[in-house]
């Protein structure tokens, strides 16, 4: 008999084409709540998922004959991590493919904001534009600013990296400092987290959404930074306080903010939804057809290594 593999929402083809050569693929297309997962799991020797399925303690129980989840996401908030483990079920994301796409989102987010780019277009398309005009949107400039990442894993030293190109210096902050051979390489400073708040022009945030980065930024955070910072988030929406960084926003605590994530999605804070000084995209960050691709294979190829008696390519722990 097939083992049994449950793909839980729409992805690109080739993990469904690539499973299906050996499993029993079911693909479910729309995205699966907790409650329908948990009535679901039963069968399946694998699940390949999205961040937006919750694979809680109530799933992972219900799943007898479970061995792998493989989240097509770097991020693995949504699946219980000890649950998995004490269940002997391998937890699989998509590390290292999606790192560029995404810094390359960070960027785009930091430069429509120092650059006030939603107000530029959206001036434009009311027909409001009548020519060039001196004092017209100035923006900040970013040659030489600071630049400060909040965890400089692989997507912050990929947002550093293209920092480097603006002549920034670049301050982190993380739990454990890095080896003097990637400071150097970024031309990175390791510094406590209020001193990357205190002396940042842009604050990026890349680290996992975890207890200890749930609310990390709240409205005393943002008063610590520079009047005319810049916070962008494109980690997850609930490290920081949405309704504090409307407030810091709206009174001009913050010069402005780029997000690619909110603390409840799809859901957005109003008050953010009516200010001018915020970029707001709707999770693009890993969003290319390049890869979206190489996620959905990595995953699929994850499944495939499990299933085979295999440790599977990027285990999110040990068994
Ligand atoms: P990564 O390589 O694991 O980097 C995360 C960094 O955060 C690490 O360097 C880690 O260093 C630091 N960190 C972890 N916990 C911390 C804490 N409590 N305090 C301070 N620093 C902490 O992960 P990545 O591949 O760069 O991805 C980062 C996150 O980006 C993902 O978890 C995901 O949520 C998000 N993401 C979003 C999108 C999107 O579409 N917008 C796309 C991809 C990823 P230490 O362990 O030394 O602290
Ligand atoms: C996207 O948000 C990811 O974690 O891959």
């Amino acid at each position: 008999m097939k083992k049994r593999v449950l793909i839980t929402n729409i992805l690109p083809p080739v993990a469904y084409q690539l499973l299906s050569k050996k499993y029993n693929v079911t693909w479910n297309k729309k995205p699966l709540t907790e409650e329908a997962l948990a009535g679901e799991v039963g069968p399946y020797h694998a699940l390949l998922t999205t961040l937006l399925e919750p694979v809680k303690r109530r799933v992972l129980e219900a799943a007898t004959h479970l061995k792998c989840v493989a989240n097509c996401a770097v991020g693995f908030d949504n699946i219980d991590i000890e649950t998995a483990k004490r269940l002997g079920v391998w937890v699989t994301n998509t590390p290292d493919v999606l790192t560029e796409a995404t810094a390359d989102i960070a960027w785009a987010l930091i430069l429509s904001c120092a650059r006030r780019l939603p107000e530029g277009e959206s001036l434009v398309r009311k027909g409001k534009f009548k020519g060039w005009r001196p004092l017209m949107l100035l923006g900040r400039e970013l040659q030489g600013k600071t630049l400060g990442i909040y965890g400089f894993g692989r997507i912050g030293q990929a947002v550093a990296r293209r920092g480097r190109a603006w002549n920034m210096p670049i301050l982190y902050h993380q739990r454990k400092r890095e080896s003097s051979r990637v400071e150097k390489y970024f031309h990175a400073r390791y510094v406590p987290f209020e001193d990357l708040l205190r002396n940042s022009d842009i604050v990026s945030v890349n680290v996992p959404l975890t207890p200890e980065t749930r609310n990390r930024f709240t409205l005393r955070e943002f008063k610590k930074m520079k009047k005319q910072a810049i916070f962008i988030n494109t980690a997850r929406g609930a490290i920081h306080r949405e309704k504090d960084l409307a407030y810091a926003l709206k009174n001009k605590v913050l010069f402005s903010a780029g997000l690619d994530v909110y603390e409840s999605e799809p859901k957005i804070d109003r008050e953010l939804l009516k200010l001018k000084n915020c970029t707001l995209l709707p999770h693009l960050g890993s969003a290319t057809i390049e890869t979206r691709e190489a996620m959905a294979t990595l995953a699929a190829r994850n499944i495939d290594l499990v299933l085979s008696g295999k440790r599977p390519q990027t285990p999110v722990f040990q068994l």
